[in-house]
């Protein structure tokens, strides 16, 4: 198979976890007889001091003329502390979702049974998780009209939703119901909010095409509470932008550690993968990234993007193996007591591209 993918590293340690990411796509095309090509496109803070831009032209030309995009993180703590930054590094990537049409974040909280300990929730709640997050990507008060008053005193950010963008994506989270257990929770705060109640009137109305599914809606702050409490009982969470963006980091303690959770943005055209994690500056080119979530991002990406789902069950398989054998990155590796071989970012990577070859070689 033949396919275009381009890179975009973008900031803190991005540029460390995707360039295993990227060998990982390289050592796949070898093993398979693929033929990826790739190319390398600025974004966020890198891209601000290059060119002044979070999302150059050429990174938004690149991207969508490529077949997928493999990315890392923006973001640099000087904004973090500035909010009177007009440009910023997430700008770019805002941008690049809206201009790609991006409307599907799916997050799967995968749960290797080696990491149990790893989570600060009990093991015994833990196991057995499997929950797939659909998180609405291109609307709510992320893209809405963001107003500051003359005297600066009153600001307001318009959380705004139109049915077709509530349709399609809930057609796509009932669609992967089918294919899972069936179970489908939509989250909004329809007590509340109006859009919420747009949110739950569509929902309610697309669930109709899948009577199959077992359809459950859920106010965030429970859903939130749940989530710890009891994680077995999701299977698809569908959700709005902005409580998807919160809910997924709170499940990825589910998973042990942000450092294991990749995602998959997906709409109309180009797919676009990457960890869930962010920049992380306070440990970049220190080596101590997990590059495990841009690796599992490569496997969404050719699962979804390209149907390669031989070449995508064997990095996870590998995962799993690298995880069964002991070795973890700091992340994953509690305490200085653990019984794990703790290994840098780049050692982790060489150990997944030398148990991919084992594999192909067995
Ligand atoms: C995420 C991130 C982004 C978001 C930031 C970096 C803009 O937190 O992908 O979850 O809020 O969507
Ligand atoms: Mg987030």
């Amino acid at each position: 198979m033949k396919k275009n993918i381009l890179v975009i590293p973008g900031d803190g340690i991005g540029p460390e976890v995707t360039t295993w990411g990227k060998a990982v796509l390289e050592k796949i095309a070898e093993v398979y007889g693929h033929d990826f090509s790739f190319q390398e496109a600025l974004m966020g803070h890198v891209a601000i001091e290059a060119t002044g831009n979070p999302l150059p032209d050429e990174t938004l030309q690149k991207a969508q003329q490529s077949d997928a995009i493999l990315f890392g993180a923006v973001g640099h703590a000087k904004y973090d502390n500035d909010p009177s930054a007009k440009v910023r590094p997430e700008q770019g990537l805002l941008k690049i979702r809206k201009e790609l049409g991006l409307y599907a974040n799916l997050r799967p909280i995968l749960l290797f049974d080696e990491l149990l300990d790893a989570s600060s929730i009990k093991p015994s709640i833990l196991k057995g998780t499997d929950i797939l997050f659909f998180r609405e990507l291109t609307g709510d008060v992320y893209f809405g009209e963001k107003k500051r008053s003359k005297d600066g005193h009153t600001a307001s950010d318009l959380m705004v939703y139109q049915r077709y963008e509530i349709e399609r994506i809930a057609h796509k989270a009932f669609e992967a119901a089918m294919t899972r257990s069936k179970r489908l929770c939509s989250v909004d705060k329809a007590n509340v909010l109006e859009s919420s109640r747009l949110w739950r009137e569509t929902v309610q109305q697309v669930s109709k095409n899948y009577p199959e599914v077992e359809t459950e809606h859920m106010f965030i702050d429970n859903a939130a509470m749940q989530l710890i409490k009891d994680p077995k009982r999701f299977d698809v969470v569908l959700t709005a932008n902005l409580f998807g963006d919160i809910l997924t980091d709170e499940a990825s303690q589910i998973a042990g550690s942000m450092g294991m959770l990749a995602s998959a943005s997906i709409g109309d055209g180009t797919g676009f993968f990457e960890p869930i994690h962010g920049s992380a500056h306070d440990i970049a080119g220190k080596d101590l990234a997990n590059p495990l979530a841009s690796i599992l991002s490569v496997a969404l990406m050719l699962d979804i993007s390209f149907g390669l789902k031989e070449e995508s069950k064997l990095i996870i398989d590998v995962v799993n193996q690298v995880l069964a054998e002991g070795f973890r990155t700091n992340d994953i590796a509690d305490g200085s007591t653990s019984p794990y071989k703790v290994l840098g970012t780049q050692d982790m990577g060489k150990l997944i591209l030398k148990f991919i070859d084992q594999h192909s070689l067995s």
